[in-house]
């Protein structure tokens, strides 16, 4: 509408008064056609589109610029009494947005670092082209990097010379990866050699703003986290499950000591024997060469054999944190029914053992998978310790029961479980033994879940208890078991 007004003057000012448009009105009016071409009437009617030069219209082209010629200054204040409040009022309302805008943008940014501040985040920009980065104080806290606003890049350079010598690599492909545009988000935890703080874990998260056509990253911006706090606990969660696992180990190997030292003792006097005989054959005036060589040959075998047993123990007995690999299941069960046999035996228990052929390798700790196995087999040998001598039965097996999990199973042949003790078989020190613990189940299952697997108990058809436990079948890209 006001441009429209606008241009009404702006036509009315064409029709100059030196052209004089009075004489031109008439003369028109007279003739009802086309102006004279140097008068200010027919200027305006001409400023008109073709299709518009019919008569009618020019009349009242004319009549128009006549009106405006007369009122010209009255109409030029009624105009400037408009215009100006209004384009003021534009003004007013332009600076208006500008300061809502500007006040929207302020309280998303304080929004966005009370966000960061509350969740522990330090936050950080990087332009490449115009070589400047950006970091605010949460990330200053976390890294002791300057603070602000900063021309030039060293301070990226220094926060990525204090990535651990250990993880740089790791986290400069990452990097690279992300500025290539091979990946879209960077997601990553390391160390972080901070100079007064010592070593912290951060995780980082980082994304691009602005990519080159060639997809390079121009502008990239992240947050980190400082998780040591975090990881400090989980070590010493996995510390301590190390620690109780170890302790489980030591008092299993205790109930099985003095069959352990039978199973040793057995080659150890054999070796004696062995000896001994050497000895008398080498006071003959001519000892039998061949009959001392097979004499030594079993000396070796013996020795090996109480080797077997002592390595047993000792990979038992030794304090170490779970490490899961590509492992065969069945090596696992084989050691453990070899180092309970002798205990087995010496309570008149039967041990049976079955698998299903092809079973795949699992990932698993062998020695906290051993202590797990260990600790069901000894629990069934003394539920089975009140039967009669040729009803006590214990049997493993083993076999695939998904595509991602291998089940093993001990069945016994003893009493059960009573109802009320079921829910409780897991919580730590419960026991219905006078010299029990209570500890091997409870610790059996932190095993077996930190190997992402389950341990329950049922009671069988036949009277008899069953515990099984799951381990996940290896993946495909799994470590291979050095
Ligand atoms: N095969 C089993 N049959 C019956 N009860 C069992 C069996 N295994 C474990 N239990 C019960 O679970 C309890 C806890 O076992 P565990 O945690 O190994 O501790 P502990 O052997 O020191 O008692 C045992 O005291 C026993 O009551
Ligand atoms: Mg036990």
């Amino acid at each position: 509408m006001l441009l429209l007004l606008t241009a009404t003057v702006g036509g009315a000012a064409a029709v100059s008064p030196t052209q004089g448009v009075q004489p031109c009105v008439l003369e028109l009016a007279r003739r009802g056609n086309a102006a004279p071409s140097r008068c200010g009437a027919s200027a305006l009617a001409s400023a008109w589109p073709n299709e518009f030069h019919e008569p009618g219209l020019d009349l009242i082209a004319l009549r128009l610029a006549e009106f405006l010629e007369r009122n010209r200054w009255p109409i030029t204040g009624m105009l400037a009494i408009c215009v100006l409040p209004a384009s003021l009022i534009i003004g007013l309302l332009k600076s208006r947005a500008l300061r809502e805008r500007d006040e929207a943008f302020r309280t998303s940014e304080a929004r966005l670092a009370a966000g960061a501040d509350l969740a522990g985040l330090g936050y950080y920009e990087i332009d490449f082209p115009a070589a400047t980065c950006f970091v605010d104080a949460r990330f200053h806290e976390i890294c002791d990097i300057p603070a602000g606003h900063q021309q030039g890049l060293e301070s990226i350079e220094l926060w990525l010379a204090r990535v651990h010598p250990a993880d740089r690599e790791r986290m400069s492909d990452e990097r690279d990866k992300l500025h290539d545009g091979r990946i879209d988000r960077l997601s990553i935890e390391y160390r972080y050699l901070h100079p007064v703080d010592g070593q912290k874990w951060v995780h980082h998260l980082g994304g691009v703003s602005t990519r080159a056509a060639s997809g390079r990253a121009l502008r990239t911006h992240g947050v980190l986290r400082d998780i040591t706090a975090q990881r400090r606990a989980e070590f010493d969660a996995s510390e301590l499950r190390a620690q109780l696992a170890h302790a489980g180990r030591v008092t299993l190997l205790g109930q099985l000591a003095s069959a352990l030292a039978h199973e040793l003792s057995q080659p150890l006097s054999a070796i004696l024997r062995n000896a001994e005989a050497a000895e008398m054959m080498l006071q003959a005036p001519a000892p039998g060469v061949e009959e001392l060589r097979a004499i030594v040959a079993d000396i070796l075998s013996d020795d090996q054999r109480a080797a077997r047993v002592i390595e047993r123990l000792r990979s038992l007995l030794k304090r170490r944190s779970l490490d899961p690999l590509p492992i065969d299941v069945l090596d696992v069960i084989a050691v453990v029914l070899a180092l309970v046999q002798a205990d087995a035996a010496a309570r008149h228990v039967r041990l049976t053992f079955c698998a299903t052929p092809g079973l795949p390798m699992v990932l698993g700790d062998r020695v906290h998978l051993q202590q797990v196995l260990l600790n069901l087999l000894v629990n069934a040998m003394d539920a089975v310790d009140g039967s009669a001598l040729d009803q006590r039965c214990i049997d493993v097996s083993a076999h695939q029961v998904d595509a991602k999990n291998v089940e093993v199973r001990v069945t016994d042949s003893g009493p059960g479980i009573a109802c009320d003790c079921l829910s409780r078989l897991f919580e730590p020190f419960f026991t219905t033994k006078s010299t029990g613990m209570g500890m091997g189940l409870p610790v059996s299952k932190t095993i077996i879940e930190a190997h992402k697997g389950r341990l329950w108990a049922e009671n069988g058809p036949s009277g008899g208890a069953c515990f099984c436990f799951t381990v996940p079948v290896a993946g495909c890209g799994g470590r291979r078991d050095p």
